[in-house]
Formats: structure tokens, sequence, C-alpha cells
């Protein structure tokens, strides 16, 4: 196992009874059953087609009643509370819905694939306590980054509008991978931006922003110095 499964993985903690929703292949269930973090796993998955392959893979856990397969829209067909809910690979909307519906779980790991900013309103307006909030990213050549949220359902929290839009402790300097994104969004924006400019326009822009990197490097050079 490597890259996101692998970090997600890493940060998962024991609980008598997990669920893992929208499971598709099943890895991750696979890897909590296999390091005993928890009694009983349940699977689940919209579609059949996913939610086969996963049982394809934790054949022998199904057959001992260590996993159940649940063919189900979030937790809705799940018949018992559990301690510990992973939810990963799916848009923050989606996330979100499956919360707002199905209750925020007692402990609960959730990578949003876009729009992390509305899963965080909703565990913050539900009453949910937030553990860790970060970015991270993977990938050899060109990187992938991937927010990850973990918490629990009571306790409260209060989140600024920064910490919402951009999560908390990449906010506050806690995720040098965060660093990296927005650098990287930024610029690609800016070139994008500068495709559409004309000629002119583009060296104007070019030149000042020449002139304002020496400016902003000769004021750094002197408060260094001082
Ligand atoms: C991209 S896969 C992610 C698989 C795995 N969780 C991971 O992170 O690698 C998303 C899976 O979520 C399932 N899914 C999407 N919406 C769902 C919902 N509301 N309830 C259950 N499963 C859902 C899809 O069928 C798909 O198998």
């Amino acid at each position: 196992m490597k890259g996101r499964v692998a970090h997600i993985c890493s940060l998962l903690p024991p609980a008598r009874v997990y669920a893992d929703v929208g499971c598709d292949h099943g890895y991750m269930a696979k890897y909590v059953l296999s390091h005993g973090l928890c009694e009983k796993m349940y699977i689940t998955d919209l579609h059949a087609g996913s939610l086969k392959k996963a049982e394809r893979l934790l054949e022998r856990e199904i057959d001992a009643g260590r996993c159940v397969p649940v063919l189900c829209d979030g937790l809705s067909g799940v018949p018992e509370p559990c301690g510990f809910v992973l939810i990963a690979g799916m848009g923050g909307e989606e996330i979100a819905k499956i919360l707002e519906r199905d209750g925020i779980p007692a402990r609960f790991l959730l990578q949003p694939m876009k729009n992390s900013d509305k899963v965080r309103r909703l565990l913050v307006s539900g009453g949910a306590r937030i553990e860790r909030d970060y970015t991270f990213s993977e990938g050899d050549g060109p990187r992938r980054y991937y927010d990850v949220i973990l918490g629990s359902a009571s306790g409260g929290d209060s989140y600024s509008e920064k910490e919402f839009r951009f999560g908390r402790d990449n906010v506050r300097g806690k995720s040098p991978d965060f660093l990296l994104e927005m650098r990287e969004e930024l610029q690609k924006t800016e070139e994008r931006l500068m495709g559409r400019l004309g000629e002119r326009s583009r060296a104007k822009l070019e030149a000042l922003r020449e002139e304002y990197r020496e400016i902003i490097h000769e004021v750094e050079g002197i408060v260094r110095h001082d």
C-alpha cells in the first residue's frame, strides 16, 4: 500500500466497531482488520460493482463474521452505531450530506476530494470537535493534494472563516504540503490568467512583477541585516 491510502491508514485508531463508507476496493477496511484495529467492520457502498470488489478482497473476514458488507447510501443501512467511521475519496458535499442525514459519528476520519469547507462547516455547526485538519500530498511526478479531517462528535469547536476555507492546521502553519499547494495553485492561476491577456497587458504585468520582486528582495535584505 502506498500514497494516499497508506497515509490515511496510518492515522486510523482502534475502535470496537468500524465503518468504511464508500469502501470501493476495500483496501482501507482490509488494513484495519488485518492490523486488529477493530472487532467488526461494516463496509458500505452505493454501487453494487464497487462493493463486490471489496467483498472479493475481504472474503475471509466476511466468512468469519468480522466484516459485514452493506449496499446502501452512507451509513443508512448500518444496523448499529459505529465507534469510528471512515469516509474517504468522496466529494465534500456528498460527505456533508451523509453526516447531516445519518448523524456525526462518535469518532471519524474524513478525506474529502473537494469542498472540504462544507464538511468543516457541517461538523462545527453540529457540535463536533476537530482534532486534526490538514493537507498532505503524494506523488513523485505531479503532486496531488488531499485534505484530511479527524475528530469526534462532541466537545464543540470554533473556526475562523479562514480556517473553514483552508483547514485549521494548515492556517496554523502545521503543513508544509499546504504551502506547496498554495504556491502551485497561485502559479497555475497566474499562468492561466496571463494566457488570456493581450500582448501589451502581459508585458506591462511582467514588468510590474519584476519591479516589485526587486523591491521586495531589497527590503528583505535590509530587514535581515537590521
Ligand atoms: C473514489 S471511491 C473511494 C474509495 C475509497 N474510500 C478510497 O478512498 O480510496 C468513492 C466510492 O464511494 C462510493 N460512494 C459515493 N457516494 C456514496 C454514498 N453516498 N454512500 C456510499 N458510497 C458512496 C462510490 O460508489 C465509490 O465506490
